[in-house]
């Protein structure tokens, strides 16, 4: 099986012929990509990381955390953005949906938390409280070893566990994942013995999920980075080798920008599990830093369904039509939970007798999905087999490729993010950073 992507509930807004008419653009797209023949081709690493990772740090990511789980009772894991979400993403699809709040015997795997992804001193305190006098380990993630929010939250972790157990022993607990050679946290970790994990050079933070960077609080996690890498192998093949009709990740690129093109300016991805959440984050990150540049792009959103049915239903069935929706349908569900009857019908919900939860979810997506595309909301498929490693590894790697088609066609660089440099420059200089002493006297006259 496989994630498949299905357009044909926008029979009235999309036409077969129109997509056949972007066929021509979206090979052209992945020939660009492919061939590294397009914008952004030093970042394309991603492409063949399902089959060229470095298998001996791949064994090292397995080593260091089967020790985590061992000697640790809590893992932190310090990071933002493209350093973050990924792994995030995975552990919380993958793993139990009350993970931390399960008995240790039935976790048997560490509590994750994760910092550096705000500067908020509450949440950072709330942590350190959360740890209390447990035994941690933390893993600091960060490509460019120089991001604000990771660096503040590692410097006060690190002393949190250098008080604990010493500068030797604490240097023992800490794992940097960064540039093999340049960026402070590269020196610092070779200044005080970290074990380090490499960001590969050629692959941005948003695509580096199945690189170190996602893969250690993954297995730490106790989820199997076998199959997360043999699922995205199996995405890797039919986007690069399936004809543009049977090419779901082409497809979907083309499908969206013909959306795009009627007047659609932003895309709402839904989900109906509440493990889904940071997939819906992740893909966020994905889609609005690869294409949202230029005065271009779709703005990607996210809901959480049926919860949000109940605040923005109102808006998507209803509200300006200036969106489409992608929904990500779980096709099984792992866990079967049944309704069972009442002698007494109070609630009303006998005739659910007998049922489970999980065709009572279906019908409500199937039930808002022509809702919606009753509302002149155009309801595009994903539809994912299980909630295992492999098909999230499928569904990562599907992403990733339409994204590099999709942001091809609109005509943009879809790896790079230039916009994200601007307010980092404003708050250096606020804050007297060496450096940005001019900036910081035109900003206070505007402050
Ligand atoms: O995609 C990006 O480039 C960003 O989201 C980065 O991943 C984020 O800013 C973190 O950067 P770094 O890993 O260098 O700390």
């Amino acid at each position: 099986d496989k994630i498949k992507f299905d357009y044909s509930k926008t029979a009235g807004f999309i036409s077969s012929n129109e997509v056949l008419y972007m066929k021509k653009l979206a090979e052209d797209a992945k020939k660009l990509l492919v061939d590294k023949s397009g914008a952004g081709n030093d970042f394309l690493g991603w492409i063949d990381l399902p089959e060229a990772y470095d298998k001996e740090e791949f064994e090292r990511i397995k080593k260091a955390a089967r020790k985590i789980q061992k000697d640790s009772e809590v893992l932190v894991v310090i990071g933002i953005g493209g350093s973050y979400l990924g792994a995030r993403a995975a552990i919380e699809f993958l793993r139990h949906s009350f993970y931390n709040n399960l008995p240790k015997e039935l976790r048997r795997t560490p509590e994750i938390y994760y910092a550096g992804n705000s500067i908020s001193s509450t949440y950072l305190k709330g942590l350190l409280d959360v740890i209390g006098d447990r035994d941690f380990s933390v893993n600091v993630i960060s490509k460019s070893g120089t991001t604000t929010e990771p660096a503040i939250a590692f410097r006060i972790l690190k002393k949190r566990l250098e008080e604990k157990y010493g500068r030797k022993e604490a240097a023992g607990r800490i794992y940097a994942t960064t540039d093999k050679a340049r960026g402070a946290l590269k020196v610092l970790a070779s200044e005080e013995g970290y074990e380090t994990f490499v960001v590969p050079d050629d692959v941005g933070g948003r695509f580096s999920v199945l690189t170190a960077v996602g893969l250690l609080p993954i297995a730490v996690s106790g989820a199997d980075i076998d199959q997360l890498m043999a699922g995205a192998a199996q995405g890797r093949k039919l986007a690069m080798e399936s004809e543009f009709e049977e090419n779901d990740a082409m497809q979907y690129a083309a499908v969206r920008n013909i959306l795009h093109r009627k007047g659609k300016s932003v895309e709402v991805l839904s989900n109906y599990e509440p493990f889904m959440h940071y997939v819906g984050e992740w893909w966020k990150q994905l889609y609005g830093e690869s294409e949202g540049k230029d005065q271009k792009g779709i703005f990607p959103a996210a809901v959480d369904l049926t919860t949000d049915l109940h605040s923005m239903g109102q808006f998507i069935q209803d509200g300006a039509r200036i969106m489409f929706e992608t929904v990500i349908e779980i096709e099984s569900s792992r866990e079967e939970l049944v309704i069972e009857e009442e002698k007494v019908d109070l609630d009303g919900l006998n005739y659910l007798a007998g049922k489970n939860m999980e065709f009572v979810n279906n019908c409500a997506l199937n039930g808002t999905l022509m809702a919606h595309t009753d509302g002149n909301v155009p309801n595009l498929l994903v539809k994912v087999p299980q909630q295992t490693e492999f098909y999230l590894g499928e569904l990562f790697y599907f992403f990733e490729f339409a994204v590099g088609i999709s942001g091809y066609i609109l005509g943009v660089n879809p790896f790079d993010q230039p916009g994200v440099e601007s307010y980092k420059k404003n708050m250096f200089a606020l804050l007297g950073k060496p450096g940005y002493e001019d900036a910081r006297e035109e900003l206070l006259k505007r402050l």
